[in-house]
């Protein structure tokens, strides 16, 4: 039989044991919140507001594009080689899918609006798929947008008025509510693309 003081311990211990228990249990949990946390916070927010001008003139904004998936290229239309060569990507990708390509407004911002007016970005986006849209705008604004589409660029050094532009060369799919879905590499073929827009239209 145990004395009253000793019982008394045996509840202390049991008390402790308790607690140790609690205080694992708890432990085992933290990780998993502190990971989620860390996962939330540490993952890049790509796209967001921005204000700029369609290649019709029209002030335009990123809730004008609601509703539809978004195919974002960064370029300008005197681009040489990579720019023509990933829009010519994107329509054709956009023509095999068929019908679901009403879904899916293909756009070009141009991150050199200097040259790359609305009259200019008409004329240009012509030439890719009928449903391409060309943005300009302001410095400003350019630098604005791609600043939040994490997209870096210059103009080329040494270049005179024929100057050509330094930039990154990502397409971005974003969804019909303007959250990023994932992103192309460059030289990404029409066929990953239309794996892709297949897969989420
Ligand atoms: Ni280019």
């Amino acid at each position: 039989m145990l004395g009253p003081v000793r019982q008394k311990h045996l509840w202390i211990i049991l008390l402790a044991a308790v607690v140790v228990v609690a205080v694992l249990a708890v432990g085992a949990r933290l990780p998993f919140w502190a990971g989620k946390e860390i996962e939330a916070t540490g993952t890049p927010t790509i796209g967001g507001p921005f204000t700029l001008i369609d290649h019709q003139g029209r002030a335009v904004t990123e809730a004008d594009f609601r509703g539809s998936y978004m195919l974002i290229y960064f370029g300008f239309t005197t681009c040489p080689d990579i720019c023509p060569t990933t829009l010519q990507t994107v329509s054709q990708a956009l023509d095999e899918i068929g019908n679901t390509a009403e879904r899916v407004r293909p756009i070009l911002i141009t991150i050199d609006p200097a040259r790359d007016t609305p009259r200019v970005l008409a004329d240009y986006v012509g030439h890719f798929h009928p449903r391409m849209v060309g943005l300009t705008g302001t410095d400003d604004q350019v630098a604005a947008v791609a600043k939040v589409y994490g997209v870096y660029y210059a103009k080329a050094p040494g270049a005179d008025e024929d100057y050509l532009m330094d930039h990154s060369s990502i397409l971005y799919l974003m969804d019909a509510e303007g959250r990023f879905v994932r992103h192309f590499a460059p030289g990404a073929g029409a066929a990953e693309l239309v794996a892709a827009l297949r897969e989420v239209l």
